[in-house]
C-alpha cells in the first residue's frame, strides 16, 4: 500500500484554541478526519504525526526516507524559519514533498516570510487553511507524476 507522511510541527498540537483568528477552529484531530477521509478507498495508508520536538520531526522524515514511502507532507511550523536541520533532513531523504501552512507566512511578520524548508520540497501551499493539505495530498497522489 503507498503511504504518505503528513508531519505536523511545534504547536499545532493546540489547534482549534491557538490564535484560531488566523489557525482557524477546527483541531489537529480534524484535520486528520479530513484527511483519511480523502483517501478513503484509494489504497493509500496515512502516516499523521505531530511533535513539537525538532529532532523527533528529523527522525520521522529519515524514516519515511527508510520505508520508502510515497511522498512528504510536512508543516514545519516556526521551524520553517529557522532549520537548517529540517531542511537537510528533507533534502536528505529526497522524497517528494510539500510544505503547507494553514496561514499566508507572506501576508505576515517579516520574520515569518522566509521559509528554509520550501527550498527542500517540490512546492509549497501557503494560506489555504486545510485546503492546502488536501490539495499536497492531490498532488502526490496524482500530479506528481506529471508536473515537474
Ligand atoms: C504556520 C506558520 C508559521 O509561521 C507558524 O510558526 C506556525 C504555523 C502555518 O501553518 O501557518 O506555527 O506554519
Amino acid at each position: 500500500m503507498k503511504e504518505i507522511a503528513i508531519i505536523n510541527g511545534p504547536n499545532l498540537d493546540r489547534l482549534g484554541k491557538r490564535e484560531p483568528e488566523i489557525y482557524g477552529s477546527e483541531s489537529l484531530a480534524d484535520l486528520e478526519k479530513l484527511l483519511r477521509g480523502h483517501v478513503e478507498g484509494r489504497g493509500v495508508g496515512l502516516d499523521f504525526f505531530q511533535s513539537n520536538h525538532e529532532g523527533a520531526l528529523i527522525d520521522r522524515i529519515a524514516a519515511a526516507a527508510e520505508r520508502g514511502t510515497a511522498g512528504i507532507i510536512i508543516n514545519p511550523a516556526a521551524f520553517t524559519h529557522t532549520s537548517v536541520a529540517l531542511y537537510d533532513a528533507l533534502a536528505g531523504a529526497a522524497l517528494p514533498c510539500v510544505e503547507v501552512h494553514l496561514s499566508n507566512i507572506y501576508r505576515r511578520e517579516a520574520f515569518r516570510r522566509k521559509s528554509l524548508t520550501a527550498a527542500a520540497c517540490s512546492g509549497v501551499i501557503s494560506g489555504l487553511g486545510f485546503f492546502g493539505y488536501v490539495a499536497a495530498l492531490d498532488y502526490l497522489l496524482n500530479g506528481a507524476a506529471a508536473v515537474r
